[in-house]
């Protein structure tokens, strides 16, 4: 980062900007990709050069940018969600085309489907390429925008690479500051035009910035040499899962359904079980009313992971 070549980044004259651009774009198999400074710019951008004030975009109803952007998508870019069942991580054909026919029944126009990959709430669930192809064909010609700020972890556990994924939807988002390590960052990747669009929205988010090659610098190695070794986080996710599965036989933690860094489980009493694993050196949070949630990542070793577990077995019911 201190080494990084910088130019201005609000006249695209930044190096290092373009080429983690560039290197991310061809990643995903897009023409073009744009540096934001964090994952939800990068969805709030989609929604308004996506989609039009008053129209329906289907999503998930727990995906991020329904229930974890503070409102954003009504506030930004003046939509109402269809927010449809995503239990198990993915959105169903049947509930995009029902949306579209909606709209021959007095009900606004469907503007925009939204798919999260990996799906967060669901314990990091990975999309299955033909789950992805059912919603991209009920789409039909409305854009599909990927949030993919976990997109690398979904191509580690399945092999199904970036590209494949993105290939499906028209344009997609991944954050380089979850488990690939940089410091700060997300890209937004799709075609040519959709990207000069996002570039004029990213200022008007307050989003464009200057010398940000320190940051990219970052960001390429974030892509370049933290994509691999997320495998380890996933066997380590894994790891936890059973110990977690152990201790909380009802809650709800399915050890064989952890195939990327998130591990969920449903508590009684959060508050002691929060408090009692910090006191042992392990910090998690609540992502919902009674559900915890614990990650792995690159600072979490294999002495941690056992740490992680013994606070786990200790801790209250
Ligand atoms: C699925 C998903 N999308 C978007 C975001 C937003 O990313 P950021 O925190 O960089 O704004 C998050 C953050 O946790 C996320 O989990």
């Amino acid at each position: 980062m201190a080494d990084a070549e910088v130019g201005d980044d609000g006249y695209r004259e930044d190096p290092t900007v373009n080429e983690l651009q560039a290197v991310y774009a061809e990643r995903v198999g897009k023409a073009a990709a744009l540096f934001v400074p964090s994952g939800v710019m990068a969805n709030q951008i989609a929604l308004r050069v996506l989609t039009q004030p008053g129209t329906i975009v289907v999503a998930g109803a727990r995906q991020h940018i329904v229930a974890y952007e503070l409102g954003a998508a009504g506030r930004n870019a003046g939509i109402q969600f269809d927010p449809v069942d995503d239990s198990d991580g993915t959105i169903r054909a049947a509930d995009v085309v029902r949306a579209r026919q909606a709209a021959d029944y007095h009900q606004p126009t469907t503007s925009l489907v939204c798919v999260e990959n990996t799906h967060m709430p669901a314990g990091g669930v990975p999309w299955s390429l033909s789950a992805l192809r059912d919603v991209r064909e009920a789409a039909g010609d409305l854009p599909v925008h990927m949030d993919g700020a976990r997109l690398f972890n979904a191509e580690i556990a399945t092999g199904v690479s970036a590209a494949e994924f993105a290939d499906e939807a028209t344009t997609v988002m991944s954050c380089l500051s979850k488990g690939l390590c940089a410091p700060v960052g997300s890209l937004l990747a799709g075609p040519v035009d959709f990207i000069e669009a996002a570039v004029i929205e990213r200022k008007r988010l307050g989003g464009a910035m200057r010398q940000a090659g320190v940051l990219a610098a970052a960001g390429l190695v974030a892509l370049q040499k933290m994509v691999d070794r997320l495998a380890d986080d996933h066997r380590r996710a894994r790891e936890l899962a059973e110990a977690v599965a152990e201790r909380w036989p009802d809650g709800g933690c399915v050890p064989e359904r952890v195939v990327t860094n998130i591990v969920l489980f449903h508590s009684r009493a959060p508050g002691r079980v929060l408090d009692h694993l910090r006191s042992e050196g392990v910090l998690a949070d609540s992502i919902a009313p009674g559900l915890i949630r614990l990650m792995t990542h690159h600072d979490v070793d294999d002495a941690g992971i056992e740490q992680a577990k013994r606070a786990v077995a200790g801790a209250p019911h």
